[in-house]
């Protein structure tokens, strides 16, 4: 009973494929490996640390049974559980404060709370409109304006902050700790001992990263209790409601957990998916144009986008699936088994090791996909959608550890790329090549587009 028949591409003694990575980055290196291994599943060395990787639809089904599997943070997420601790995300599904926090978070993402943080949202995708506006003409590092937009959202809709990040030149520092905090995460499970303890440094200033997060989160949490209200945003949710369940509400120490696994969850995956979307179709004109004309029909003019349009944005819908599906930017997740388990009949999976499921591999499965890396929104229409494997695409996780703010994030995305599009003809004059950035979230790196206002007749 043990993976030693699970294929493995060939490695070096001691640092395993580590050197590899270092080279290919995690990201490309895995799709790499992905396409060699038909079978849909892997194993890596990291060091002596073993990695395996499952990209196979008919084997994430199994995965994805939770009366076998469940959520099990692995290496990465274990590292961020040094400043999430059980916050939702990087919580042991077993840890009572999953469950608890679990319930008494769940309204805040009903339909219901989604209509009552549009406004906020769209003061937030106004001002990223107005900032382009005073730019037209001018290249824009879109990933960067893009988080500004989708941090301010979450911060506001969720906790009532002002990070106000389009009122100045640089990005907020607490992003530049978050940045460097999930750079170092990543490093710190690609490293070898040896070389971690020649990392002191980086070390202290993760440290301090951390410190200067949780000042921020401290702040936001005790300007609240000084100036209460009665609105049902996340962070009176976590300050005051109670788990129907147990009776019990969250403890301070989770409630800073929490307030920073939502400010980090809330935005950096969702900035990545505009990112890429943009970058995409600015490689396709014709998908482009299609967006174009959705967007005049439905925001003809200078037409606010209210919360009913949003409804309406089907291609834009289909342009963010599709994007989603070549580089979902949380790329994996990982599962452990309650039990010894076998999958796919012949592999042998050791109960609570962990499993990953690599996204863009099984988003790229030639079984499922055809043309799997040819970027086209009509595998998208209803019919292709219902035809397809039931367990072909993940970006949003698994189950009762999916993601809790889907719709907030799509809603998001979605008003974004309108409203961007609504404005501006968008080029690429530098004929950008996508290079990915990876934390432990991926986004495309250096990416300059030009950015101009379309005039009346465009
Ligand atoms: C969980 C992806 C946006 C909050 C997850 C998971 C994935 C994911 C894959 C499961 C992780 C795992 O199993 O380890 C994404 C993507 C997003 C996005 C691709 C944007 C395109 C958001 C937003 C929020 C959010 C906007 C908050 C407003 C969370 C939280 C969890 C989670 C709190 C943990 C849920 C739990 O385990 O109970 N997300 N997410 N995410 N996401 Fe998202």
């Amino acid at each position: 009973l043990d993976r030693a028949r699970v294929p493995s591409p060939p490695g070096l003694p001691v640092v395993g494929h580590l050197h590899q990575i270092a080279r290919a980055g995690l990201i490309g290196y895995l799709l790499r490996i992905s396409r060699d291994f038909p079978a849909g599943i892997f194993k890596l060395k990291f060091g002596s640390r073993v990695g395996l990787f499952v990209t196979n639809p008919d084997l994430v089904e199994e995965l994805c049974d939770e009366t076998r599997f469940r959520k099990m943070p692995g290496p990465g997420l274990r590292v961020v559980r040094k400043f999430a601790g059980d916050g939702l995300f990087t919580a042991f599904s077993e840890e009572p404060n999953w469950g608890k926090a679990h319930r008494i978070l769940l309204p805040a993402f009903s339909q219901r709370a989604m209509r009552g943080y549009y406004d906020m949202m769209l003061e937030v995708a106004d001002q990223l409109v107005g900032k382009w506006s005073r730019l037209s003409g001018t290249d824009v590092l879109v990933a960067d304006d893009m988080t500004r937009f989708t941090l301010d959202s979450i911060a506001i809709a969720g906790f009532g902050h002002r990070f106000a990040s389009f009122e100045r030149e640089e990005l907020d520092s607490f992003l530049e700790a978050l940045a460097r905090v999930l750079g170092e995460s990543l490093n710190m499970i690609t490293r070898l001992p040896i070389q971690q303890r020649f990392a002191k440094k980086a070390e202290r200033q993760y440290d301090a990263d951390i410190d200067e997060m949780n000042a921020l989160v401290d702040g936001i949490i005790a300007e609240r209790r000084a100036h209460p209200n009665d609105g049902k945003d996340l962070l009176n949710l976590m300050i005051s409601a109670v788990d129907p369940e147990t009776g019990e509400g969250l403890d301070d120490i989770n409630i800073r957990y929490q307030v920073l696994t939502f400010l980090i969850a809330g935005h950096e995956t969702t900035s990545g998916l505009l990112t890429f979307s943009q970058h995409l179709l600015l490689r396709h004109p014709h998908v482009l144009a299609q967006a174009y004309a959705e967007v005049d029909r439905v925001l003809p003019g200078d037409k606010r986008l209210d919360y009913s349009d949003v409804a309406k944005l089907e291609v834009i819908e289909r342009i963010l699936k599709e994007g989603l599906r070549l580089w979902p930017t949380a790329p994996a997740f990982t599962l452990a088994p309650f039990e010894d388990e076998v999958i796919g009949g012949t592999w042998h999976l050791r109960k609570d090791r962990p499993v990953n499921v690599f996204a863009p591999g099984l988003h790229r499965d030639p079984s499922v996909w055809t043309d799997p890396d040819e970027f086209d929104i009509d595998r998208w229409l209803p019919e292709a959608e219902a035809a397809r494997h039931p367990h072909a695409y993940k970006p949003f996780g698994n189950g009762e550890r999916a993601c809790i703010g889907r719709q907030f994030a799509m809603v998001e995305a979605k008003m974004a790329l309108a409203m961007i599009l609504q404005k501006f003809a968008i080029s690429d004059p530098h004929s950008y090549t996508l290079r990915i950035k990876e934390t432990l979230s991926i986004k495309p790196d250096e990416f300059y587009m030009r950015v101009r206002l379309r005039q009346p007749h465009e």
